[in-house]
């Protein structure tokens, strides 16, 4: 039986795979009211959905922390709030390394506060945006189920293992209807140019060295953000209380890899490409074994991965202004003058 939820409570919806999901949701949904809890950091983009802020009766944005209980407890009763689909996280691994406490603060807290507003305003499914990486790293075969124990190597991915710890444990405990979905490595529109993908994308179009951790044989599994949306979808609609879904995109490629196909669609030379010292602790490879997913929830990747990456290409192509913005840091000052004390 599908569940159809009225009112949901989307945290970290100005991210980028939050601001996909909202923007897909109001596709398929349109008559669900979405209410946003985002911190702005520095990943936040409110650009990203300014056009349901400017016409969508159904979007409601809230500037504030889900680690602040009072707040989340309000948002909770005042919305009449049914679902809650945790997105917010610190995300980006180099950054965990350079400093956990953000992390914990609020991927581990931050997700303990939702969870006890969630228990206390008897909300009735609370969804945990999770990573594959809680499981660790694979050797050369083999591939991440949900039944392969938790092994996380970096700060980063040990916050989220402790987040589905707590969000397990307010199940069996409280008997909170929650669902993990555990995802590999996204790639589309919106994403911070931080991470590999549009790094990349940005520094050889400026010709700039292209710098790849350790040997360049590390794997990802990518999928593209839509698809795991989609997911996500399925599984607040379909999925079974106290699971956990693995999500994967069937393109296990080495990083090298992936930068070679990028150089190539932009007919960049690869000798933009430098090898430099790799990413402590950093996971060799990661795959998904996501036959859960298909099976009970009808889960498929529909993406090819070259042609998501050239879409990709062309999105950051002609969204020029928004990559401007996010690089230049105007993008802050953009939303101020935009939205004003509308936060
Ligand atoms: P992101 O860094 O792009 O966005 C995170 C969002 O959370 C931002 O809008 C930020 O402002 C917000 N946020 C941060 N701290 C907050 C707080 N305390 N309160 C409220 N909002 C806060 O991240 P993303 O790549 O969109 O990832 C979203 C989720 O998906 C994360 O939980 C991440 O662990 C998970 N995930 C990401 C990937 C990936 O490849 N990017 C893969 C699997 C799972
Ligand atoms: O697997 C899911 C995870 O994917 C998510 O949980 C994380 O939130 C998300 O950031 C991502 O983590 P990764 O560490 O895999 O992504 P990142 O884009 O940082 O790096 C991808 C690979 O590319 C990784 O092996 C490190 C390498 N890399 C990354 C950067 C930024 C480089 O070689 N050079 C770089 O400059």
């Amino acid at each position: 039986m599908e569940r159809n939820f009225s009112r949901i409570l989307v945290t970290g919806g100005c991210g980028f795979i939050g601001s996909n999901f909202i923007l897909a949701m109001r596709r398929h949904c349109p008559g669900t009211s979405i209410v946003n809890l985002d911190k702005l950091t520095y990943a936040g983009n409110r650009m990203n959905l300014s056009a349901l802020e400017a016409k969508d009766q159904g979007y409601d944005f809230v500037h504030g922390d889900i680690a602040d209980p009072e707040l989340v407890l309000r948002l909770l009763s005042e919305h009449k709030i049914q679902a809650v689909l945790n997105f917010a996280a610190e995300s980006h691994v180099d950054r965990s390394i350079h400093d956990p406490a953000p992390f914990i603060t609020t991927n581990v807290q931050g997700t303990q506060v939702l969870l006890e507003a969630s228990r206390k305003a008897k909300i009735e499914l609370f969804v945990q945006i999770s990573t594959d990486e809680v499981y660790g790293t694979l050797g050369p075969a083999g591939q991440f189920s949900e039944s392969t124990p938790l092994a996380p190597n970096s700060p980063y991915s040990a916050s989220k293992a402790a987040a589905d710890l707590l969000v397990r444990a307010y199940h069996e405990t409280y008997g909170l209807p929650i669902i993990i979905t555990r995802c590999s490595n996204n790639y589309g529109p919106f994403q911070f140019p931080e991470k590999l993908i549009p790094l990349m994308i940005t520094l050889a179009w400026e010709d700039k060295p292209l710098p790849v951790y350790g040997d360049g044989g590390n794997v990802r599994d990518w999928i593209h953000v839509l698809d795991h949306c989609r997911g996500v979808e399925l599984a607040m609609k379909h999925g079974r209380p106290g699971a956990v879904y693995n999500f994967g995109g069937n393109a296990e490629r080495t990083n090298i890899q992936v930068i070679q196909s990028l150089l190539d669609i932009l007919g960049k030379p690869h000798s933009l490409i430098r090898f430099v010292q790799d990413r402590p602790g950093h996971d060799r490879r990661y795959a998904m074994d996501y036959s859960l997913a298909s099976s009970e929830l009808g889960f498929h990747p529909n993406y090819i991965f070259e042609e998501g990456l050239k879409m990709t290409l062309t999105w950051y192509a002609t969204n020029r202004e928004w990559l401007r913005r996010v690089q230049d840091g105007t993008y802050r000052e953009f939303m101020d003058a935009w939205y004003g004390d509308r936060r």
